[in-house]
């Protein structure tokens, strides 16, 4: 909160995904369970989210309702912001007797760990959104996993960049990119990576890209980042922003409004698309443009329904699957969102 504008409190951030997260699922407690709506369900999941103030996790979970609703199955929610919560939790969940757990793990390189304690409890397991890493620095392609294609996505929000860049009729000369990076973090780097790569495809000279690392993956580690980056390049005139997901890239856009850079010489594209509603329905447009948005069913309610069906008649998921993003703005962000029962 320190350094954070005050325009924008975190309290109140953190008071809205609260109320949110109150919404969507149980609290903001570390654990919930729904149990099946019809009698006995033998089947019990735990869904485990690294972020749980996040709506798109709160999204994730409020999907994995509807599957454990559908199927049914009882849901064991499980906030774990931490490798020592994480792995209390699956202690805990082989104690209660889950089969099965979803995993966002709050810190990859915690993958063979995972992967040891749940078999040693006969836990079947899915990773979501970040894959976990080996022991040798390399995905654990065994684990099976559901995650995004991150580096087409990152390459999407490139491709908007460069287009926003020349309808405005910006030059390479009087504009550049500020990347908001989290590279600890492979599916973050990949996007990244893959919108600077478009960005100097499309002619951008590699000097104007800038990366600015988070130090935390949060909107004031976006922030501190963004505002060391414009402290250092005070004469760009026209800011290109983009970042791992929509926190990320807000935080910068906090950051450039503290800065006094106008909202017309900045445009910028998070991902994920469910955690810059309230930017988008601001009634006056700020630089944030608009954002990639994922499919938060396809990882809460597919993930949970692979793990059941495994669970219950013994068909495994397939090792890897991908899922897509698709932009919205301003313009379109409410019929969207409506579409894929992100809002009613
Ligand atoms: C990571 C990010 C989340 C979200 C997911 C999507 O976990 O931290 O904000 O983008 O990936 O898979």
């Amino acid at each position: 909160m320190k350094k954070f504008p005050r325009g924008l409190p975190l309290s109140t951030l953190t008071a809205s995904t609260c109320l949110l997260a109150a919404l969507l699922t149980t609290g903001c407690g570390p654990s919930a369970e729904t149990p099946p709506p019809t009698k006995a369900g033998a089947v019990k999941i735990g869904f485990l989210v690294k972020q749980p103030d996040e709506p798109w996790f709160q999204l994730e979970w409020k999907f994995a309702e509807k599957a454990a609703q559908a199927m049914p199955f009882s849901l064991v929610k499980i906030g774990a912001t931490d490798g020592e919560k994480a792995l209390t939790a699956i202690d805990n969940l082989a104690a209660g007797g889950a089969q099965g757990l979803v995993i966002c793990t709050p810190d990859t390189k915690l993958g063979p760990a995972i992967v040891a304690k749940a078999k040693a409890a006969k836990l079947k397991l899915i990773s979501v959104d970040d894959r976990f890493v080996g022991a040798d620095g390399q995905p654990m392609t065994g684990v099976h996993y559901l995650g995004i294609s991150a580096r087409k996505i990152g390459e999407s929000v490139g491709q908007t960049l460069a287009s926003e860049m020349k309808r405005r009729g910006w030059t390479a000369a009087d504009t550049a990119l500020c990347a908001i990076t989290f590279d600890e973090l492979a599916t973050a780097k990949e996007r990244t990576d893959g919108a600077s790569t478009v960005l100097t495809a499309a002619g951008l000279p590699k000097e104007r890209i800038f990366r600015a690392p988070m130090r935390t993956a949060d909107i004031p580690g976006a922030f501190d980042a963004a505002n060391n980056l414009l402290t250092q390049q005070p004469n760009v005139k026209h800011w290109l922003v983009c970042g791992s997901n929509d926190n990320a890239v807000l935080g910068a856009v906090r950051a450039l409004e503290g800065r006094g850079v106008a909202v017309e010489n900045a445009v910028a594209i998070g991902i994920n698309g469910t955690d810059c509603i309230v930017e988008l329905e601001k009634t006056k447009a700020t630089s944030f443009y608009g954002s990639m948005l994922l499919s938060a069913k396809e990882h809460g309610y597919k993930t949970s329904e692979m793990l059941y069906r495994w669970i219950k008649d013994g068909v495994e998921p397939p090792l890897e699957t991908r899922t897509i993003g698709t932009l919205i703005t301003r313009e379109n962000f409410r019929q969207v969102l409506k579409e894929q029962g992100v809002r009613d």
